[in-house]
C-alpha cells in the first residue's frame, strides 16, 4: 500500500525549518505545508506583508515564500490545530548545547524534541510518520519513538492513532539553502518501515534525481549528519592550522591549498582558510559527537574529535593577538572597523560566529570597535557582545580616551565605519568588501594603518598605490 501525503506540518520555523518547508511547498503543489512555531513574534514576521520582512535573509527564498504564502505554505503558531491534520510531521527545532547537569557543554538538550514528541502523541489522529529533521544525537528517534508509542498504548479516547519515525537530516548550509535544496547531493532517509521511507521519498522525487535519494537505516542517518558535519569541520581546523604554519614559515595557504585541492582523493572545497568555523552546528555536532563516544568508553575517538574544536578556538583568539601585536600591542582606545558580523556571507545569522570571539578579545583589550555588517541587525550584534552600543564613538578618530574602552558602535555604511581607525579587519566574506575602494580609504584612516583580510577576499593589487598595511591569513610572505 502506498502513503499519500496531502498535508505536512513542520514545527520550528527556523534557518532550517523555515526554507525546506518553502522549498517543498514549491516542489509540491498539492500538499498543504503548515509551519509552526511557538515564537509569535517569529510567525509574524514570516507572515509580514513586506516580504523583505520575513526573519531570515536566504538568497532565493523572498521569491518562493511570495509565490507559494497563502497558497501551499502557510505560517501559523496554532501548533495543535496543525499537528491534528498532518499526515507528516516534520521536528525541526533547535537542539542547543546543554548548559548544565549531565553532559554539560557537550551533549544536546532534546528538551525541545521531547516536548514536540509529546505534542504530537497528544494530538494527532490516524496514522502519522514522524521526521526528525534537527540534528540529533544518535539514539533519539528511540527516544521519540517510546513517547509516541506510549501514545498508541494509551490511545487518546477521540483517535486511534499509529506512528512511523523516520530521521531526514538536513544538509543545507546557510547562505546556500535553496541553491542546495533545490539540488542537494543527496537526500537520506533513515528508517524502519519502507512504506513510510517511501512516502518520504514520493516527495523528493517530485524534484530530486531518484538515485540522490539514500535509504539507511535510522542510526546510520543520525550518525552520518553528524560525522558529515564533523569531517567538514575537520577541514577547516586542519587548513587554519596550516594557515599559522604557513604565515611562520613564509609560505602561502591558498597556494598549498590549491597545490592539496587538485589531489581528487583530497578534492578542492572547504579548503579557504579564515577566521575559524561558525554556525549553529559544526561546534554542538562534534561535541555531541564527543560525548556519545565518550559515552562508549572509546576517549581517544573523542578526544581526536575535541581538537577540532580546540583548535577552531585557539585560532580565533590568535587572530585577535596578532591584530594587536601588529598595532604595536596597544589598541586601548583605538578605532578599529570591523567588516562583517555573521558567521559566514549571504546570512543573517551569527551564531558561534568568529566575529562574536574576536570582537569581544578586543573589546577587552579597550578598543572601540565600529562594526559593519550588511544583513545583521544592531539588536542582534548587542545580544551577542553582551554590552549596549555607544553610538558616540562613531564619528570619532582613533585614541578618544574620554570615551571609556572597550566600546562599539553600529556602522551603517562601510566608510562611517572606517573614518577615523587605525585598522580594518574583514572578518566576513561579503561581497560589497571586495569593492571597496582602497585608494579612498587612505584618506580617511589613520596612518600607519593595517588591513587585515582574515577571508582572504581582496586583492593584494588593490593595494600596490596605497600606503596601507595589508595582513592576509595564512600569507607568510607578510612580515
Ligand atoms: C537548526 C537545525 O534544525 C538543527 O539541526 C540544529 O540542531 C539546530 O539548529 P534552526 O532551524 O537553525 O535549527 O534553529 P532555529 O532557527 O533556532 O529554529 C528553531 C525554531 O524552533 C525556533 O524558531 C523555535 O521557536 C522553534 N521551537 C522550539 C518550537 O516551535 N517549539 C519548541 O518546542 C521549541
Ligand atoms: C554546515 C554544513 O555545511 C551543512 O551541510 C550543515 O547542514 C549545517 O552546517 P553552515 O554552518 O550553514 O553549514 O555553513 P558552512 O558553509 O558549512 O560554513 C560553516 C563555517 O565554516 C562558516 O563559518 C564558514 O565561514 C566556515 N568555512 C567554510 C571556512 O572557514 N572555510 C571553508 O572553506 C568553508
Amino acid at each position: 500500500m502506498q502513503t499519500k501525503i496531502k498535508n505536512i506540518c513542520c514545527i520550528g520555523a527556523g534557518y532550517v525549518g523555515g526554507p525546506t518547508m518553502a522549498v517543498i511547498a514549491k516542489n509540491c503543489p498539492n500538499i498543504a505545508v503548515n509551519v509552526v512555531d511557538v515564537n509569535q513574534e517569529r510567525i509574524n514576521l514570516w507572515n509580514s506583508k513586506n516580504i523583505d520582512d520575513i526573519p531570515i535573509y536566504e538568497p532565493g527564498l523572498h521569491e518562493i515564500v511570495k509565490k507559494c504564502r497563502g497558497k501551499n505554505l502557510n505560517f501559523s503558531s496554532d501548533v495543535k490545530g496543525c499537528i491534528k491534520k498532518a499526515d507528516m510531521i516534520f521536528i525541526s527545532v533547535n537542539t542547543p548545547t546543554k548548559k548544565k547537569g549531565i553532559g554539560a557543554g557537550k551533549a544536546s538538550d532534546l528538551k525541545w524534541v521531547e516536548v514536540c514528541a509529546r505534542e504530537v502523541a497528544q494530538y494527532s489522529s490516524g496514522y502519522t510518520i514522524v521526521v526528525e529533521k534537527s540534528t540529533l544525537p544518535v539514539k533519539t528517534a528511540e527516544v521519540i519513538k517510546n513517547i509516541l508509542e506510549a501514545a498508541q498504548i494509551y490511545p487518546n479516547t477521540e483517535h486511534s492513532v499509529k506512528f512511523d519515525v523516520l530521521s531526514n537530516p538536513e544538509f543545507l548550509a546557510e547562505g546556500s539553502a535553496i541553491k542546495d535544496l533545490e539540488n542537494p547531493d543527496r537526500v537520506l532517509i533513515g528508517g524502519e518501515n519502507i512504506e513510510a521511507m517511501n512516502a518520504l521519498t514520493n516527495i523528493y522525487e517530485k524534484w530530486v534525481p531518484k538515485e540522490k535519494i539514500l535509504h539507511t537505516n535510522i542510526w546510520s542517518s543520525e550518525l552520518a549528519k553528524l560525522t558529515a558535519n564533523a569531517f567538514l569541520a575537520q577541514r577547516i581546523s586542519s587548513i587554519n592550522s596550516i594557515s599559522a604554519l604557513c604565515e611562520a614559515t613564509g609560505a602561502d595557504v591558498r597556494e598549498v591549498a590549491r597545490a592539496i585541492g587538485t589531489d581528487t582523493r583530497i578534492g578542492s572545497k572547504f579548503l579557504d582558510s579564515g577566521p575559524g568555523f561558525g554556525g549553529s552546528c559544526f561546534k554542538k555536532d562534534i561535541l555531541n559527537l564527543v560525548y556519545l563516544s565518550n559515552h562508549y568508553g572509546l576517549n581517544e575517538v573523542a578526544n581526536f574529535w575535541e581538537s577540532v574544536v580546540t583548535l577552531n578556538t585557539w585560532h580565533q583568539h590568535r587572530i585577535s593577538q596578532l591584530i594587536v601585536k601588529k598595532l604595536f600591542g596597544t589598541i586601548t582606545g583605538k578605532k578599529i572597523c570591523i567588516l562583517g558580523f555573521s558567521f559566514k556571507e549571504n546570512t543573517n545569522d551569527t551564531r558561534e560566529s568568529a566575529a562574536i570571539t574576536i570582537c569581544k578579545d578586543l573589546l577587552e583589550e579597550g578598543a572601540l570597535l565600529a562594526i559593519h555588517d550588511p544583513k545583521v541587525e544592531r539588536k542582534q550584534i548587542e545580544k551577542d557582545l553582551s554590552t549596549k552600543e555607544n553610538p558616540n564613538i562613531k564619528f570619532l578618530e582613533s585614541n578618544m580616551y574620554k570615551y571609556s574602552e572597550g566600546n562599539w558602535c553600529y556602522a551603517e555604511e562601510i566608510n562611517e565605519a572606517i573614518q577615523g581607525s587605525d585598522a580594518v579587519i574583514v572578518l566576513t566574506g561579503w561581497g560589497i568588501y571586495k569593492n571597496i575602494d582602497w585608494g579612498k580609504v587612505t584618506k580617511i584612516i589613520r596612518r600607519p594603518a593595517w588591513v587585515f583580510d582574515v577571508r582572504s577576499i581582496l586583492s593584494k593589487e588593490d593595494f600596490e598605490e596605497s600606503d596601507l598595511n595589508l595582513w592576509m591569513i595564512g600569507d607568510g610572505s607578510i612580515i
